[in-house]
């Protein structure tokens, strides 16, 4: 294959970069940067190429398919470090998007994956949440990631839009993990909510992808999660006993905030059914090998797609 990822050098991007590489594929990975790392996506590999910029530029997003010719691309570049920056969410996430369609029609290529963020449902009616649920995100991240999904669906390209839950795997630096490891190792106070999450280990997002790339292989919508909620004090919980850290008060408790979803756990039995394939790696194990991996490389950065939430009264 010759593939075409955007936001290659990010944590999902970077962990298929790598992947594709073993297995002999080219890769044309296209980021600006804005949360990935250009250290993990260097010059001189073979197999690889790197063009910097923004897939919103549409010139560069034509000269990445004239001069590659992609027969799969795999778009996971998204902007969402800055809540109130709507202007980059919607430059990145529905124009980016459209450039990524149009060029691929062109181009007639065999596959569109795109990644979906399971906040594109907004607060859930029904937990868990099946890919039927509707849609009314409530953040600028949800929003645009959602009209750029549709503009995927409307493409006519043969597409697989994964809608994802928080996955874990090497170089993860959004979220609760990197937070309570960094902070905890720095003895700095930490705070929970009670906002609950479907954890995805990386080698079960691996089988999937592989499953989802296959040739004549189902097109579609489809949720991706093993399913089963974790709290972010269990995260804390997990993250405190791996480092063995021991609080002389309770961890302090915050509402979750307005921008936030209580329940965000999500029900694949369609994608289950479809592509034969369940997630297997339990949560405790998937965070004790993130934890291990944070030991061995360190936490780069952290975002957030959210604001911090405000402190219990
Ligand atoms: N990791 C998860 O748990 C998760 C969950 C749900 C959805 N997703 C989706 O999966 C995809 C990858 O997420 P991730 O966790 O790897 O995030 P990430 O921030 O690590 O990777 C995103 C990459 O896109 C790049 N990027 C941002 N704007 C760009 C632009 N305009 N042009 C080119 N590159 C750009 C960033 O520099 C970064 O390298 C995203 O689409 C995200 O919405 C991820």
């Amino acid at each position: 294959m010759r593939i075409l990822i955007t936001g290659g050098a990010g944590c999902l991007g970077s962990n298929l970069v790598e992947r594709y590489l073993d297995q002999g594929h080219k890769v044309l990975v296209i980021d600006n940067f804005a949360t990935g790392n250009r250290e993990v996506v260097p010059d001189g590999i073979d197999g690889l190429t790197v063009m910097e910029g923004t897939v919103a530029d549409e010139t560069l997003v034509g000269r990445a398919f004239g001069g590659f010719r992609p027969t799969h691309v795999i778009h996971s570049a998204a902007a969402y470090k800055d809540p109130d920056n709507w202007d980059e969410d919607t430059a990145t996430n529905v124009a980016g998007t459209v450039n990524l369609i149009e060029a691929a029609k062109r181009h007639d290529v065999a596959r569109f994956v795109n990644f979906q963020t399971a906040l594109c449902y907004g607060p859930p009616v029904e937990v868990p949440i099946p890919v039927t649920h509707p849609c009314w995100p409530v953040t600028s991240y949800g929003i645009s990631k959602l009209a750029g999904e549709q503009y995927v669906a409307l493409s006519g390209l043969p597409f697989v839009s994964l809608r994802l839950a928080s996955v874990i795997g090497p170089r993860l630096a959004i979220g609760a993990i990197p937070t309570f490891y960094s902070r905890l190792k720095a003895g700095k106070p930490c705070f929970c909510t009670s906002a609950m999450r479907d954890f995805l280990d990386i080698e079960d997002f691996h089988s999937l992808m592989e499953a989802v790339m296959a040739d004549g292989s189902a097109t579609g919508v489809y949720n991706a999660g093993p399913g089963v909620g974790h709290s972010i004090k269990d995260v804390f919980d997990a993250v405190a006993a791996y480092l063995d850290v021991k609080l002389d008060t309770a961890v302090e408790m915050r509402p979750v905030g307005d921008d936030d979803i209580s329940e965000v756990v999500l029900d694949a039995s369609a994608t289950e059914a479809v592509f034969g394939w369940k997630a297997h790696v339990s949560f405790e194990q998937s965070v004790e090998k993130m934890l291990r991996w944070y030991d061995a490389h360190g936490v780069s950065a952290i975002f957030s797609h959210l604001k911090p939430p405000a402190p219990a009264d």
